[in-house]
């Protein structure tokens, strides 16, 4: 698949299927994260992959109750990447300090698009999930307060195959050359 392609395959996919994705197809999605760059190489992620049934299902009841259910739909993905983003490195922090630019997030999402276009490619549905209940989720994983949890992936294979229209602003409208 040209790259093109894959960036127009890739979408929120928001109904799975119940079927579990075998373990050498994340490592290849996890590898594509590793990969990523980062401010000052700093590498400030890790991935817990939850595709254990009993802590998968306590997780989702944690994560998307209350007001967190607008994502309810995200209860019934097979597996979950809970992505945790660690202090960068001191010399990334403090030019980001200067800067006023958090750098450790732009890497995050650098890594997180990796490994959600790996598995674009290996036919798998994603959905970013920015909205859930970070106090808990960190309780049930035994993820240390200095840490944050800014992002969940949730991931199966899509119940449709169709591709729905991307809404995006026009190419004149969020670029320009000068
Ligand atoms: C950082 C981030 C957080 C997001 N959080 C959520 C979320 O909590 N729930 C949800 O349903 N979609 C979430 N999304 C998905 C966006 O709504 C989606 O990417 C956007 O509407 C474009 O649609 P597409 O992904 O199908 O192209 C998030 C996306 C990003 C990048």
């Amino acid at each position: 698949m040209k790259f093109i392609e894959l960036v127009r395959k890739r979408q929120s996919v928001r109904k799975y299927l119940p079927e579990m994705v075998p373990r050498d197809v994340l490592n290849k999605c996890l590898e594509a994260a590793r990969l990523a760059p980062s401010a000052c190489n700093s590498q400030p992620w890790s991935f817990i992959v939850v595709d254990d049934e009993k802590i998968r299902n306590k997780l989702a009841e944690k994560a998307f109750s209350g007001i967190y259910s607008l994502n309810s739909f995200a209860k019934k993905a097979p597996i979950y990447i809970v992505v945790v983003t660690q202090r960068s490195k001191y010399t990334a922090c403090l030019a980001g300090y200067f800067k006023g630019t958090q750098y450790s997030l732009i890497d995050i999402g650098i890594a997180c698009e990796h490994f959600i276009l790996q598995a674009t490619e290996e036919g798998l549905g994603t959905c970013w999930l920015g909205w859930f209940n970070e106090k808990e989720v960190k309780k049930v994983l035994g993820i240390p307060g200095r840490n944050k949890v800014d992002i969940i992936i949730s991931m199966g294979y899509p119940q449709i195959a169709q591709l729905h229209n991307k809404k995006r602003k026009l190419l004149n409208e969020i670029s320009r050359f000068y």
